[in-house]
């Protein structure tokens, strides 16, 4: 194997998708302990904005530094390299956490075993099947009271269409949790509480049938080995080929406050999650294993200082490898440019790493000329897919309420929308500036962050807008035909895109029908 292959090899790259509460915080935090990355577990801030009402949020997001840590967290596992990504919790961001779920090979399902399949679980596992995501599960807090886990795995099967597997199969709950049975290596992990802050070896009994066995479980060892036999008969076997398709989840059992379980997840992502995979552009499959240097841009975010207004892209690398002071091409705007100093996110400290692999994060200090699903080369031409914008589904108009303003108005929401906080779009017919967001806190985060960061008040108004389409067509005289006559609704976007803004659905499909030639795109792709 070369270097680069035993690299890439090494390598796993995976997000976390939950209901908020369900212990994603917790695990996080315990996954750091396992990678070594932290030595007690409690001692990384979380930024829970998915708890908060939005003026604590925005509070919270000013601390930037916080968040900006925690977005991607790298450490060594085994003789394995993992690169976990946080994926923002509140709804209103979905935007944003589809973007960085383009940017991992595998995730991690956390599910509440009191609560079972929660709405934020099940969308998020929408986003991760346009992919075939290959998603390892994790049904949590095993140290309460949980719902039947056949029952469970039923709920997962059913309402997420993927086949559940069970690996580990639990002994008991809240006060009789007595640890997991592992079903194919016949094996017990006997839960001690009270680690859930350290690093501990589990204990294990090998062999259900065996005395140490029957002292652990006692008076449930009959019910036990029935229900086993049932689970045994009824579920489904773990199948390589079939978690590689996305069709099927092993599933494990713990308490993440506990520490317990938690291993067997991380040894499970490093067992069978794929390494880093090839990623498509527009000319051809780019491979990890490539000897040159490609990346692309999936989230933008705000510094932590926020009067210094830089921001940082996160970049994936794709393939080759990254070295500091390295020159690329940013294929967008044509240009080389020398990296001094991208940020690569060990989260010790101690060890810094200077060079990273495919699969791999790095971030790039954005002076406003990167953007969102940017490609960075050694020098190819060649351009990433599947990083889009989607249509926005609220509008409002901006108004200042200084129009003297006005210019530090353009450049925050300018900026703000390369970062993926709101999209803006600029009416042919007049000055007008209209936001549109996915989600309704975008907009006051938007307010807050303009006022905070560029000194711009500004207020929203209603605006008669349904949904916007992103215009393209091969046919250049129908298209000049249709923008003079489209005027009324035409704008421009942040991006510099040509876009239709349909005041009602019913119009938008009289619009559709009557230029059959013109394409009204529901998502855009940066090329
Ligand atoms: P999130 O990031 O997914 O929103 O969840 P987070 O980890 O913050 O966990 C939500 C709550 O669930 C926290 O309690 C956390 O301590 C608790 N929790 C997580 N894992 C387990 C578990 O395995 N067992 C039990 N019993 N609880 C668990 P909280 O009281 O809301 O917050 P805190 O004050 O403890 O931080």
């Amino acid at each position: 194997m070369s270097n680069i292959e035993k690299e890439v090899a090494k390598r796993r790259t995976f997000a976390i998708i939950s209901h908020p509460d369900a212990g994603k915080t917790t695990i996080t935090e315990r996954l750091l302990l396992m990678g070594k990355a932290i030595e007690v577990a409690g001692t990384v801030k979380s930024r829970k904005s998915d708890r908060h009402a939005t003026s604590d949020w925005m509070a919270m997001e000013q601390q930037r530094g916080i968040s900006i840590t925690t977005s991607v967290m790298q450490f060594p596992y085994r003789d394995h390299m993992i690169n976990l990504l946080d994926t923002p919790g509140h709804e209103d961001f979905s935007e944003d956490t589809y973007r960085t779920l383009t940017a991992v090979d595998s995730a991690l399902m956390m599910i509440d075993g009191g609560k079972g399949v929660e709405p934020r679980t099940i969308a998020l596992m929408n986003v991760c099947r346009l992919r075939d995501t290959p998603i390892i599960s994790f049904v949590n807090k095993l140290d309460r009271d949980i719902r039947d886990p056949i029952e469970l795995l039923d709920e997962i099967e059913e309402v997420l269409s993927i086949k559940a597997a069970p690996i580990t199969w639990p002994i008991g709950c809240y006060r009789e949790f007595k640890g997991v049975y592992h079903l194919a290596n016949d094996r017990i992990h006997v839960y001690t509480p009270g680690h859930g802050h350290e690093r501990t070896e589990d204990k294990i009994i090998q062999g259900l049938d065996s005395d140490e066995a029957r002292a652990l479980l006692g008076d449930m060892y009959d019910n036990f080995v029935e229900e086993l036999e049932l689970v045994q008969g009824a579920c489904h076997d773990f199948d390589p080929e079939e978690f590689m398709a996305g069709k099927l989840t092993p599933v494990f059992f713990g308490t993440a406050l506990g520490n317990f379980g938690v291993s067997h997840v991380l040894d499970a992502f490093v067992d069978w999650a794929p390494a880093p995979l090839p990623r498509m552009s527009q000319e051809r499959e780019v491979k990890p294993t490539e000897e040159t240097f490609s990346g692309f841009v999936f989230k933008i975010q705000a510094n932590m200082d926020p009067r210094h207004r830089d921001r940082i892209a996160f970049m994936r690398v794709c393939s080759g490898k990254y070295e500091q002071g390295m020159k690329m091409r940013h294929v967008r705007i044509g240009k080389d440019i020398k990296i001094a100093d991208a940020l690569t996110f060990f989260s010790s400290d101690r060890e810094r790493l200077e060079e990273a692999w495919g699969g791999d994060i790095i971030g790039l200090h954005n002076h406003g000329t990167i953007q969102i699903g940017d490609t960075f080369t050694a020098g190819e031409n060649v351009s990433f897919t599947g990083i889009p914008h989607f249509a926005p589904e609220l509008f409002r108009r901006v108004r200042l309420k200084d129009p003297l303003k006005s210019k530090q108005l353009r450049q925050g929401l300018q900026e703000l929308a390369e970062e993926g906080a709101t999209q803006v779009f600029f009416p042919e017919r007049n000055n007008d500036i209209i936001l549109g967001a996915v989600g309704v806190l975008q907009f006051d985060v938007v307010a807050s962050r303009l006022k905070e960061e560029y000194k711009v008040e500004c207020m929203y108004e209603p605006i008669n807008v349904w949904s916007a389409r992103w215009i393209e067509s091969t046919d250049k005289k129908k298209l000049a035909e249709f923008s003079s006559k489209a005027t009324d609704n035409l704008a421009v976007d942040g991006g510099g895109h040509l876009t239709y803004l349909a005041p009602t659905r019913v119009n938008l499909s009289l619009t559709e029908e009557r230029w059959p030639e013109i394409r009204f795109n529901a998502t855009r792709e940066h090329h």
